[in-house]
């Protein structure tokens, strides 16, 4: 199994209807494909999970990434996993106002230090971050 973590900057502030649009699609691709994950927006920025087959990862990511919605798509975790984190999710969302002020900080904390991290490819703070996101949903 494949998971790639990104981070990205919305090209405008997106409208409730649009990411709501983004998330349509999402779901009836994803459950299509057999791809699971989470979408996380705040102030402007996007954390997306992917997760599944090899293949049909690749395949998503490469159609998100050209994706004129968003720009700047900064992979921060590339790798293998033996299971899925969002097993029951074709695409996890949350508005930034439905997260804890702690889940909140994390991810300020996470896109501030993306652009030194990207070059890491352990991906150690993507996976903290979306590792506390699943505890939040328990
Ligand atoms: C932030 C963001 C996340 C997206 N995530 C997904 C996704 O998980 N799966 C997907 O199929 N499309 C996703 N999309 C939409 C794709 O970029 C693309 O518009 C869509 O897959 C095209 O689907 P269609 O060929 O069925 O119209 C995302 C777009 C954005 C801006």
């Amino acid at each position: 199994m494949r998971r790639i973590v990104y981070l990205s900057t919305a090209t405008r502030l997106m409208s409730d209807v649009e990411l709501m649009d983004v998330l349509r699609v999402s779901r009836e691709n994803n459950a299509r494909d057999g791809v699971t994950g989470l979408l996380l927006y705040q102030g402007g920025n996007f954390i997306q999970l992917l997760e599944g087959d090899a293949d049909a990862v690749d395949t998503v990511y490469a159609r998100v990434e050209k994706d004129p919605r968003h720009h700047s798509v900064l992979r921060m975790l590339d790798g293998e996993s033996a299971e899925r984190l969002f097993p029951e999710w074709s695409m996890a969302f949350r508005p930034a106002s439905g997260l804890s002020s702690e889940l909140r900080q994390e991810i300020a904390d996470f896109i501030a230090r993306a652009p030194q991290e990207a070059a890491t490819t352990d991906g150690r703070r993507a996976l903290r971050l979306v590792s506390s996101f699943v505890q939040s949903m328990r």
